[in-house]
């Protein structure tokens, strides 16, 4: 069976809001309201009676103890007459709370659950006002990653970041943390004396000689999405309102790379509707970030394994920057909906790219986003979650991470195209700047969205449409468009020359030929009867070992150990030390497992690796290696 979360109410709402989209005063207690219907199974927080409007962060950034020390006040906003707040928190040491400037002792921390934290539940006497927690955060805070200077390029100064999504901000702040809440934020932070602290907000641009830094973010967003920095950054700017933090070492690179950022940005504004968030900028980490980027609001947080000095992996900007529509001004309501975040992303960055880089270099990004689909949708259908390949999920007792496949991404982005493809271009856009228009700082379902989809665009042109065989059906519809690309297919015969010649200069392909797409291509269909000897010759002829671009040398360690290839294990231990991006690990090590002298390598770097590692990484890790960790 279908689950609709009470369909009635949110076609009500929705009729509400198609209704009278200018009465303002009134939209955000229904907005508030509306919330309530769909339930959050990976937040405690009670915020259908009473919620966090604002939240003011008052932090010191201790090096020496790896804690953050302070407060966070919440201003609260009632739904009802709620007697009490209920926020979420991981791992937290509470030192005191206050309740409208009164300090309290009638509060109460609930049984820790390795997953979802804690409940804190705070006692609140006749509709208080504000509530200010007095805390510290734990050696498990996995939202945070301190780095120590060899950690970092710099190698003098130590560094921090944190990683809010999914369910980690409760890590660091004490907060109701449920994408369905919508806050704005105000900080304080004090830093070391020579380093910069940045956050999703509006920035500094100068390093402050005190250490102290204050925050403002204005518009409302859900707490996954606050996120700080602090290290010896610098900013450079690109264009007026854009530019790029990082370590000096990797500034002006950074620069160079997204030189092309306002161009993404114009092509964005162009397709969807203004962009809402004042500046972009973009925060170059360390290269343990554990992810490829996240969308940061004003600041989206990027891995420096995307620098590669020919801008061949900026469709990875192209995506964080859409999420300032997709994700960030409309957000998915819970970790079950996450489709709708990162679909709409992939669909939307797919745009932007073929805007600004043109048809056949777009079709190319959209084929590899294709195979890999294909490929995992079977993994999964043969797994132990089948039911994951849905779009709509259902995480119960799950981590949210899992939700972090290709299904959510390229499937939903494929959901999308057919879409497209069948209702015409001109009018998907219509009705997709609409969506972005009508749900602006609001959160929504997926329930929410198949009716307005339904009443949008659908019902209104009479087309009929398998909606429920893509969002609630296993596996990829037969009904999906067709994904090719041209330069693939030369790329393709290239592959099968494989098998005929001698030498690698048979070919005819020399290194600068092909882009870096193309090249992922060709290494990821190298036939299975490749002999290791041509594996070294092709190593030996276009050096993908060390070539510098880390999505080459990633496929590139995949496939030599597929193919028992092994001239490439200095190289591949010496990226598996220094990068910590998932993406790139887990195939890498998930590889290596297969064979017993796999798993003896792979345990070997892993020991020097480990400790480079974020928790999100290492966790992912730790089970394919089977890895246990003294305590
Ligand atoms: N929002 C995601 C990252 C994320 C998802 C973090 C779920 C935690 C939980 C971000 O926008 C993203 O999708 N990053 C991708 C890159 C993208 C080009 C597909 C990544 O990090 O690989
Ligand atoms: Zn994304």
């Amino acid at each position: 069976m279908k689950k609709f979360i009470l369909p009635l109410i949110s076609i009500a709402v929705l009729i509400q809001s198609c209704k009278n989209e200018s009465s303002k005063e009134h939209s955000y207690d229904e907005g508030a309201k509306e919330l309530i219907e769909v339930i959050d199974k990976h937040s405690y927080s009670n915020i259908e009676s009473v919620r966090t409007k604002h939240l003011h962060l008052d932090l010191l950034v201790d090096f020496e103890s790896s804690k953050l020390v302070g407060s966070v006040e919440h201003e609260l906003e009632y739904l009802d007459d709620a007697k009490e707040v209920i926020f979420d928190i991981y791992g937290l040491s509470i030192e005191k709370i206050e309740v409208d400037g009164l300090e309290t002792t009638d509060y109460k921390i609930g049984e820790l659950d390795e997953l979802l934290g804690q409940p804190l539940t705070v006692q609140l006497p006749k509709k208080s006002k504000k509530v200010k927690i007095y805390y510290s955060t734990g050696s498990d805070a996995n939202a945070l990653q301190w780095l120590n200077p060899q950690q970092t390029a710099g190698k003098v100064n130590p560094y921090l970041f944190t990683q809010g999504q999914a369910i980690l901000t409760r890590t660091w702040i004490p907060c109701q943390d449920s994408p369905k809440n919508r806050i704005t934020y105000s900080a304080r932070i004090k830093t070391p004396e020579n380093l910069m602290a940045v956050m999703s907000a509006d920035n500094p641009k100068e390093i402050n000689p005190e250490g102290v830094y204050n925050f403002k973010m204005d518009q409302k967003i859900p707490t996954y999405l606050i996120a700080m920095a602090v290290g010896d950054i610098r900013f450079k700017a690109i264009g007026e309102h854009t530019g790029v933090y990082a370590e000096v070492e990797m500034l002006d690179k950074s620069v160079d790379e997204f030189a092309d950022v306002d161009k993404m940005i114009a092509a964005a504004v162009e397709l969807y509707g203004p962009y809402k968030w004042g500046r972009y900028d973009i925060l170059v980490l360390p290269p343990s970030f554990p992810f490829g980027g996240m969308e940061n609001p004003k600041l989206t947080f990027a891995t420096p394994t995307i620098i590669a000095g020919d801008k061949s992996l900026v469709s990875l900007i192209a995506h964080e920057l859409a999420h300032s529509w997709s994700g960030n001004l409309v957000t998915n309501a819970t970790w079950d909906d996450f489709w709708l975040n990162e679909g709409f992303t992939v669909y939307f960055e797919n745009r932007i790219m073929e805007k600004v880089y043109g048809k056949d270099y777009a079709d190319m990004l959209m084929s590899i986003s294709y195979q890999e689909l294909t490929h995992e949708n079977e993994e999964i259908l043969h797994g132990k979650h089948p039911d994951d390949t849905k779009l709509k999920l259902d995480l119960d007792g799950r981590n949210p991470d899992d939700g972090m496949t290709c299904i959510a991404y390229d499937k939903g982005a494929l959901f999308l195209r057919t879409l497209e493809s069948k209702v015409g271009r001109d009018k998907f856009d219509v009705f997709v700047s609409n969506y972005f228009k009508d749900y602006m700082f609001k959160t929504i379902s997926t329930e929410e969205f198949v009716t307005y989809l339904n009443e949008n665009l659908l019902e209104r042109d009479s087309i009929r449409f398998n909606l429920d065989d893509w969002i609630y059906g296993q596996g990829i519809p037969n009904n999906r468009v067709e994904i090719k690309s041209t330069r693939f297919e030369a790329v393709d015969k290239k592959v099968f020359a494989l098998y005929e010649i001698e030498e690698v200069q048979d070919l005819g392909i020399s290194k600068g030929d092909w882009s870096t797409q193309e090249w992922i291509r060709f290494i990821r269909c190298i036939p299975e009867k490749i002999e290791p000897e041509m594996m070294q010759k092709l190593d030996e002829f276009y050096e993908f070992s060390t070539c510098g671009n880390a999505e080459i040398m990633a496929e590139w360690y995949i496939s030599s150990i597929q193919h028992g290839y092994h001239g490439m294990e200095p190289a591949m231990e010496n990226f598996l030390i220094n990068v910590g991006r998932r993406k790139f690990l887990e195939p890498i090590y998930g590889q290596l497992v297969l064979t017993p002298e796999g798993v003896e390598l792979a345990k070997s770097i892993y020991t020097k690796a480990r400790p480079n590692y974020h928790a999100i990484s290492y966790k992912t890790i730790d089970e394919i290696l089977n890895w246990k960790v003294e305590k």
